[in-house]
């Protein structure tokens, strides 16, 4: 089976731990053990038998996630390593060579590297900078067909921060309503809206809606590798049975956690903390567009880490990223690895002054090619 490479992927995992300044995580700064947890759950960690566990997830913790999806109980959800097997297991088991995939880009790469290695054909429908990252659903609606098992959304997305409108979330599901087909919608950065109006859920509005979702983004804690699917029983099913050639099942301590993490209080304490962080952190990127207006622009994100800034350079993004890292050592996001040259992911979920210091040398850098 062959796959294409995952360049946002390939390039994190090589760089990130290399240089000084990292601003390509789209997530909020994680916690460590000690600052998350009371000394009696530190205690309690301690005296966990670490065996399998139930290997669709603790029953706890599946109660705890169904809470937060109307007509959910345990049953319809299933506890995975990272949103990203999440996902895996959802169009493994969802999808057959010939069937086609309706998808939102830009997007997260997965489920369009992983469609098209199925033997499935991928046909986009795009957000338009021009109207706010509004998506564009009129192509939407003239990209479905009798092939069509899936419409894959990411909301919020990555990697704009759009959130789409009750309007067009209605209107989604009304065109796959009329195709009968399921709604795959990757939700792993809801909760981190800048204005504190939690995104609602595709599942609240239609019954064929598969959520993947996860504690890496939103909820601050990519380390625990815990994510989840929600969705109609059968569906879950189906991934189960898929999950157990993937990797069997989650960590125990990183089930515990997580259950810890998504109780309501500290759930929103966690959430909160993030939001306070990027209303921060989203003013500071717009000042450092604004001083750099005539070659940079940018819609603030609306949720998530990020800040996708397009830019009017004479150097693709690719390069321009390669030798930022390699002359200031700082890394950032290549829009090409969107698909998207003449655009810049920034990370803006980091601590504050991360974020000053990898502009300034970014400053430092523009200064020195425009003199080249
Ligand atoms: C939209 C989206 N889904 C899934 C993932 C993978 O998340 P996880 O770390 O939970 O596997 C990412 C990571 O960047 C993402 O942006």
């Amino acid at each position: 089976m062959q796959i294409e490479t995952f360049e946002l992927e390939r390039n994190q995992s090589l760089y990130e731990n290399t240089v000084e300044f990292n601003l390509t995580e789209s997530g909020i700064h994680p916690y460590t053990l000690r600052e998350l947890l009371t000394e009696e759950q530190q205690q309690q960690v301690l005296d966990l038998r670490l065996g399998y566990g139930q290997t669709n997830g603790a029953p706890e913790l599946r109660a705890t996630l169904a809470s937060y999806y109307r007509g959910c109980n345990e049953d319809n959800i299933i506890v995975t390593n990272g949103s990203a097997e999440a996902n895996f297991v959802a169009f493994w088991s969802l999808l057959e060579p010939g069937d086609e995939v309706v998808m939102m880009l830009p997007n997260y790469q997965l489920l369009y590297g992983l469609s098209r290695s199925l033997g499935c054909e991928v046909k986009p429908f795009h957000l338009r900078e021009g109207q706010n990252w509004a998506p564009d659903l009129d192509e939407l609606e003239s990209q479905l067909s009798d092939k069509t098992r899936v419409i894959a959304v990411c909301n919020p997305n990555n990697p704009t921060g759009a959130i789409l409108s009750r309007g067009s979330m209605d209107r989604i599901v009304e065109l796959a309503q009329a195709r009968d087909c399921y709604i795959l919608s990757d939700e792993i950065y809801a909760g981190s809206e800048l204005d504190g109006v939690e995104t609602t859920s595709f599942l609240a509005l239609y019954e064929k809606t598969i959520v993947a979702s996860g504690l890496a983004k939103s909820l601050s804690h990519p380390g625990l590798r815990i994510g989840w699917l929600a969705g109609p029983r059968h569906i879950i099913d189906a991934a189960w049975h898929h999950h157990d050639y993937t990797s069997i099942s989650t960590g125990i301590i990183s089930q515990y956690v997580a259950n810890v993490i998504l109780q309501p209080e500290k759930r929103l304490q966690v959430l909160n903390r993030g939001r306070d962080l990027l209303q921060v952190n989203v003013p500071i990127v717009q000042e450092w567009v604004q001083a750099h207006a005539e070659n940079f622009r940018l819609i603030p994100p609306r949720a998530g880490g990020m800040a996708f800034v397009g830019y009017n350079l004479d150097i693709n993004s690719s390069e321009l990223v390669t030798r930022l890292r390699e002359e200031k050592s700082v890394l950032i996001v290549a829009g090409d690895w969107f698909g998207m040259d003449n655009f810049l992911r920034l990370g803006i979920g980091g601590q504050t002054g991360e974020l000053v210091a990898g502009l300034e040398l970014m400053d430092e850098f523009l200064t020195e090619l425009r003199s080249a």
